[in-house]
């Protein structure tokens, strides 16, 4: 149950709340989620099921688990860990807003001017990535309680700490949330907005964004091909139901996405409703959603706003916590299993740095290098880390010798969909729509931004991640034993 919960806290995050709902209605509505389920089926539950069985089998984290695979596979393991500490430094961030946020519903301190108060007053935004604009020192205390809190968890270790953050964290979360989701749909006007997110646009079907966007979805929301399954599934006792666990995780996942989406979509209707326009004229996208487009919108509740903001807004604190720290957990276990270093003391020195290096999107740029930094770690990094992952592990590896492990503890048997899926299906889906990515991106900087801007914190980042993962593979193993018999704290 634990285990389950920490997989949940996860998978669970920003990206159910504020990224799947404008996701679907960006991408041929209930079109989209007929792909998004394809691509659950066919990628997200088969790696997960991988990811597990990976993590169970070798037990350690990321790196050393393929390492025991082959030495060749290590270095893949160290660039997903770099992903995992770029996405930390700005992944805090976007925490640090929302809980800057909750303390602000309150008093409704954004409800004048919701654009203005998230670009100038949180963000102290400044007009390009170069220009730094100074650390922006109201955002401190929310990132400081954000590293603490992360700190704490994973200092007291995975029983003591993360699993009994997520034991709480995740059922109040859905608690949360479905109050909003039913109060959102009782209002006038949600049916409009329910219809916004989910009207399925059959000319899309076929349409490759939709494809890349359900695809690009998957990974990112079920935290895989980041290092991270792998090393929670390392923490199982010898008797678990892989399998049963992976599907449980998923569903539950995504189950939460559209509960959110529903949440969020119904009190955009009611907003659109009141003001009297079009759904598609108060619908913002992506970040802007969630900080200007909802609270602008919670505002129209009355009353009620105050607690409504400040539910949804401790709803993206929490769900974003227990990923923050999964996402740090999983470059905490790789150094403790490499250096042969106590958790205690790879906590505080990993933890030391990382919030550091966050100062830099505390900045007023911090806006434009998260967003960079975020395109080119989930579209490249994430995508072509986890193509790369199963190619090697289900061409090169013995695919066969990891199935019997799986189906040797587990209930439901991974069989001939699941061989499909990793050998055929994730390769050719990821590959086509990562190239494709990639094409466009050399031949349209991406958003506009100046080349330079993108060479530094899109190209440069990449390179980082892929020289990094080698470099770090190089390194001499501290206790050799390790890779043979494994690691548990
Ligand atoms: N799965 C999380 C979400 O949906 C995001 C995440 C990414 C968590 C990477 C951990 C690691 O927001
Ligand atoms: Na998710």
């Amino acid at each position: 149950m634990g285990f389950i919960l920490a997989a949940v806290g996860s998978a669970v995050g920003l990206g159910n709340i504020w990224r799947f709902p404008y996701m679907v209605a960006d991408n041929g509505g209930g079109i989209f989620f007929l792909v998004y389920l394809f691509a659950l089926l066919t990628a997200g539950i088969p790696i997960m099921i991988l990811e597990f069985g990976i993590g169970h089998k070798y037990r350690g984290g990321a790196p050393l688990s393929f390492a025991k695979m082959s030495r060749k596979f290590e270095w893949l393991g160290w660039s997903q860990v770099i992903v995992c500490f770029f996405i930390a430094v700005y992944y805090v961030l976007v925490i640090a807003w929302a809980m800057s946020y909750f303390y602000h519903s309150i008093s409704l301190g954004y409800a004048d001017d919701p654009s203005g108060f998230f670009y100038n007053n949180v963000l102290g935004l400044t007009e390009g990535p170069f220009e730094l604009g100074g650390i922006q020192t109201q955002l401190l205390i929310p990132l400081a309680i954000a590293w603490a809190i992360n700190f704490i968890a994973i200092y007291a270790g995975v029983k003591g700490g993360i699993e009994k953050l997520a034991k709480i964290f995740i059922p109040v979360l859905f608690l949360m949330v479905v109050v909003i989701a039913v109060r959102g749909s009782t209002l006038p006007g949600s049916a409009a907005g329910l219809n916004f997110m989910f009207e399925p646009d059959f000319s899309r079907l076929f349409d490759f964004k939709v494809w890349t966007a359900a695809y690009g979805q998957i990974f990112f929301d079920l935290s895989i091909a980041f290092a991270i399954m792998i090393t929670y599934s390392s923490y199982l006792p010898k008797k678990s139901d892989l399998t049963g666990n992976a599907f449980t995780a998923c569903f539950t996942n995504c189950g939460f996405s559209l509960l959110a989406g529903i949440a969020v979509f119904s009190i955009l209707g009611h907003m659109a409703h009141s003001q009297g326009v079009a759904v598609q004229e108060v619908a913002g996208d992506g970040v802007g959603l969630a900080f200007v487009t909802f609270p602008a919108a919670i505002t129209t509740l009355g009353g009620m706003a105050p607690l409504f903001g400040m539910l949804f807004f401790l709803a993206l604190t929490m769900a974003g916590l227990t990923s923050l720290i999964s996402i740090n957990e999983a470059a905490i276990a790789a150094l403790m299993d490499k250096l042969d270093m106590k958790r205690k003391k790879v906590t505080v020195v990993y933890t030391g740095v990382a919030a550091i290096c966050s100062l830099v999107i505390a900045t007023g740029a911090g806006l434009y290098i998260l967003d960079i930094v975020d395109h080119f770690t989930n579209n490249f990094g994430i995508v072509f880390g986890g193509l790369i992952q199963v190619l090697l592990v289900g061409w090169i590896f013995n695919l066969k010798s990891l199935q019997d492990h799986i189906n040797s503890v587990s209930e439901i048997k991974a069989g001939s969909w699941w061989v499909f899926s990793i050998k055929f299906i994730t390769p050719l889906v990821a590959g086509y729509t990562g190239i494709m990515t990639l094409v466009g991106d050399i031949k349209v900087p991406y958003e506009g931004y100046p080349q330079e801007a993108l060479l530094v914190m899109g190209w440069l980042v990449l390179a980082v991640i892929i020289v990094g993962g080698f470099l770090l593979s190089r390194l001499k193993w501290k206790n050799e034993i390790y890779l043979i018999e494994g690691v548990k704290d």
